[in-house]
């Protein structure tokens, strides 16, 4: 009766269920899995906010494809703010960059092609390209010397085939907190206009960097390949309850145009970001700074306090709302040296594959004997080593109290 696209074992995990076992009990999760900005305590504008949906709340319905012209105004400001030049005929809004995704595959890919993905990943990705019929490739971010993730070109190469249609990087990574490095930027353009494919760039965390590091922005840097470039108002803003994303189409006249005119009938078809926001966006954009300082402040708050607690066993992001914690002796003492690459994870669960397993069983540990909870490394498919992924959105009490827990479990 159904589809195959959803293969999923829909049971819940093991994580999952001891959890609700623990809440039953009346026992408090020190929870640090939150990625919702609206759950983190944060003072949001609410009267602005308002004020700003209600006057779009008059609006007459007007579509286009491509979104209403203010809105899209309104996005080549933001980036005009950056110093970039972006032009709103290039852009098409959605409801998500989640559903900008779904687009961009159901334009570029027939069922079984390929697009090859940084890993390690957020885990959206094989729902993105399960629906869509597409497989999923991945490639590798691997840790230099310095103990930056950067991008393995060596294994990008070899998991490109003749029916790759697109490579897509997060700039920066989610989970991994790795910026997009200039060359990196510049290879990877390179290397999709050889192939004739396209680039996606996913830059909805770019705002946020954590350091003094360098990073490269997609926007409005042109280059030869056909290029997508996407961000919305859900990390921007910290308003993913609002519903506005969106996809910047740059590259060479004609693919850019073609894709252009392929992306309006897929939207056309659709029609899904809603007038109120679309009118909003440049009011919603003025509260930009206050949001995003608040946001930055309760990162770099949380990391400081994690680095204290868990000294050489965090992983320094460059930027984002994560930090990765290293729980193998062998990634904590190695930063000095890239870890070996091992297969996908897809690979490494069908091998029956050590570290994935240990990743849960130590998230479970924590989670039974300490009551905090983090993602486990493999969710994201780390393509090495035994990682905890937390979040620094965290409410500081929260926060604080489950990291002194965590390098009390470590110890
Ligand atoms: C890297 C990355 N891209 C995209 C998304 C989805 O964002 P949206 O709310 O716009 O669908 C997420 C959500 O967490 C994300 O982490």
């Amino acid at each position: 009766m159904f589809s195959s696209r959803l293969p999923f074992d829909l049971t819940p995990n093991a994580l999952a269920e001891v959890r609700a076992d623990l809440t039953a009990h009346g026992i408090r999760i020190r929870d640090l899995t939150l990625a919702n900005p609206t759950r983190a305590g944060l003072r949001y504008p609410h009267d602005a906010i308002a004020a700003a949906l209600s006057a779009g709340a008059r609006s007459p319905y007007d579509p286009d494809p491509r979104g209403l012209s203010k809105t899209r105004e309104a996005i080549a400001a933001y980036y005009a703010g950056d110093g970039r030049t972006v032009h709103t005929e290039c852009m098409h809004c959605t409801a998500s960059t989640s559903e900008a995704y779904g687009m961009l595959l159901r334009m570029l890919c027939d069922p079984g092609d390929e697009i090859c993905v940084a890993y390690p990943a957020y885990p959206l990705f094989s729902f993105l390209t399960a629906l869509e019929s597409v497989r999923l490739r991945p490639y590798h971010l691997r840790r230099t010397p310095l103990g930056h993730w950067r991008i393995s070109f060596p294994s990008l190469e070899a998991a490109l085939s003749e029916r790759t249609r697109a490579v897509v990087v997060v700039n920066p990574s989610n989970p991994a907190g790795s910026f997009l490095q200039s060359d990196e930027l510049q290879r990877l353009d390179a290397l999709c206009a050889g192939h004739g494919i396209a680039l996606i760039v996913d830059e909805v965390f770019f705002d946020y960097p954590l350091g003094e590091g360098t990073r490269a922005r997609s926007a409005g840097t042109g280059g030869e390949s056909l290029r997508f470039t996407l961000n919305g108002l859900s990390k921007i803003l910290g308003l993913p309850q609002l519903k506005l994303a969106w996809i910047l189409t740059e590259g060479p006249e004609d693919p850019r145009r073609e894709a252009l005119e392929r992306l309006d009938v897929i939207s056309d078809t659709y029609l899904s970001a809603a007038t109120p926001v679309m009118d909003a966006a440049a009011a919603l954009f003025t509260l930009r700074e206050g949001l995003q300082r608040q946001i930055r402040q309760r990162c770099t708050r949380n990391l400081h306090v994690a680095r204290q607690e868990l000294g050489d066993r965090l992983l320094e992001p460059e930027g984002g709302w994560n930090a990765l914690i290293a729980f193998g002796e062998e990634e904590r003492s190695e930063h000095s040296r890239p870890l070996q690459r091992k297969s996908s994870r897809q690979d490494r669960l069908a091998e029956g594959n050590v570290s994935a397993a240990e990743d849960e069983q130590r998230a479970l540990r924590l989670l039974r004997e300490q009551h905090v909870l983090l993602h486990p490394g493999y969710l994201f498919d780390f393509p090495e080593g035994s990682w905890g992924v937390v979040s620094l959105l965290s409410e500081p009490s929260v926060f604080d109290d489950a990291v002194a827990h965590i390098a009390e479990f470590l110890r």
